[in-house]
């Protein structure tokens, strides 16, 4: 097969704007976005230091005062996107989403760190990127885990960054569409209807969004009103990894951190009761009506990139994985195929996503190395085999979404040239 290294650059490159990279280049997604800018990084590392560290300085330009780090930023005023900068009205330096997404910042950076030799300036700009992503997680804990339970809320869809998961159906189930609502959606003049979000998705998407801005984002507020609110494993477990590297980060500068080794280890315990052995799956939590969410995602096993100290229960999560696509010639499925929610193509109820691949591989590698180095081949594989988009289909490899997606460059650079 085909390597390709220097198309991936290509992409990432062709995609950079000022400062910051966008998702991809055919207008589905015109700004910064907060996950994949973080990706993105970890691709320019490879061959443009200064790219990775400017990309993430730009997305922590946008840091609000108390600390959060929105999911979208608006440098440029394009109102091509739904929904763009005049409907959230908000943002700190720059315009931007009033919520979040999922903090994979610190695992990012810890990487870079750890495989380049830094020079003195970018040491120091290391140094303050690290402070404003401490701030960013003390936010998590303050204002996300009001009542200190060791696990944070997502209080939209939007802030999973899975925004159509079948875990959210329940949940979202509950929200009163507002009956005035008045938007345009943007996504569908570029991408097609069945692989995107329902309507009935975005008029609640939009509902809650409306609800936050009437009370102009305060976090206390967003917690108290938000009829969304869910503690989810998979976003748990990327928060304790970032929370753990941190701390490792802090400990290599001599930053003292120590505050966090606290939640570190309330979270991890909390992690290990999310697991039900009767059913032998993960369980997420819909706080607004205290039910269990049980949906065979594949964020799921985000658990195994959060390293947690339990072999048993990391035996048992790599043999449901090994269950998750069963003879299925291309994997991960974001939903077990056999789930009644499961839709090939749409979004987050089916498609294979690269960062959900790279995610559990990282996690696999020490525990079952020759198994995530299954995992590593194949996703390379579907990458060579049909190029850079922003989701595939488990049946064949078929593209959906967007072409010269970012973070499939970003991500397959680092499987290719990580060693
Ligand atoms: C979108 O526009 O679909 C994004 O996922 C929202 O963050």
């Amino acid at each position: 097969m085909k390597n390709k290294v220097e198309e991936a650059k290509k992409i990432l490159l062709g995609n950079r704007k000022n400062g910051y990279t966008l998702p991809t280049n055919n207008k589905l997604y015109p700004a910064q976005w907060n996950w994949d800018s973080a990706f993105i990084a970890l691709g320019y590392s490879y061959f443009n230091l200064d790219f990775s560290i400017i990309e993430i300085e730009t997305l922590l330009n946008g840091q609000w005062d108390d600390g959060m780090v929105p999911h979208i930023l608006f440098h440029e005023k394009d109102t091509s996107y739904f929904p763009n900068h005049t409907t959230w009205q908000c943002g700190k330096n720059i315009p931007s989403s009033g919520i979040t997404q999922p903090p994979v910042l610190a695992s990012i950076l810890r990487k870079i760190v750890e495989k380049n030799k830094l020079n003195n300036d970018q040491n120091s700009r290391i140094t303050k990127v690290i402070k404003k992503i401490k701030n960013y997680h003390d936010w998590f804990i303050k204002f996300r885990d009001p009542n200190k339970t060791g696990l944070v809320s997502i209080l939209h869809p939007w802030e999973s960054g899975y925004d159509n998961s079948p875990i959210w159906d329940q949940p979202m189930s509950n929200i009163k569409v507002d009956k005035d609502l008045n938007y345009k959606r943007r996504d569908l003049e570029v991408s097609n209807s069945d692989e995107r979000p329902l309507k009935t998705d975005y008029d609640r998407y939009v509902t809650l969004r409306d609800q936050f801005r009437d009370v102009q984002y305060d976090p206390h507020k967003l917690y108290e009103i938000s009829d969304f609110n869910v503690v989810d494993v998979g976003f748990n477990a990327l928060f304790l990894r970032a929370n753990k590297d941190l701390l490792t980060l802090a400990k290599n500068l001599d930053l003292n951190f120590d505050d966090l080794n606290n939640f570190v280890s309330k979270t991890e315990n909390q992690i290990l009761k999310l697991y039900d052995d009767n059913i032998n799956d993960f369980v997420s939590k819909d706080l607004k009506t205290n039910l269990n969410i049980v949906v065979p995602s594949i964020t799921n096993y985000f658990t195994l990139f959060a390293n947690l100290e339990n072999d048993q229960l990391n035996k048992k999560i790599i043999n449901n994985l090994k269950n998750h696509n069963i003879n299925d010639n291309y994997y991960f499925s974001t939903i077990k195929p056999n789930h009644p929610s499961f839709e090939e193509k749409r979004y987050w109820r089916g498609p294979i996503w690269i960062n959900c691949n790279w995610l559990i591989y990282q996690g696999l590698i020490k525990k079952e190395p020759e198994y995530a180095n299954e995992i590593k081949k194949k996703t390379l594989e579907l990458i060579e085999e049909k190029g850079f988009h922003e989701y595939y289909s488990y049946k064949d490899g078929s593209v959906m979404g967007a072409n010269n997606f970012s973070w499939s460059a970003a991500l397959y650079l680092d499987l290719v040239l990580e060693n």
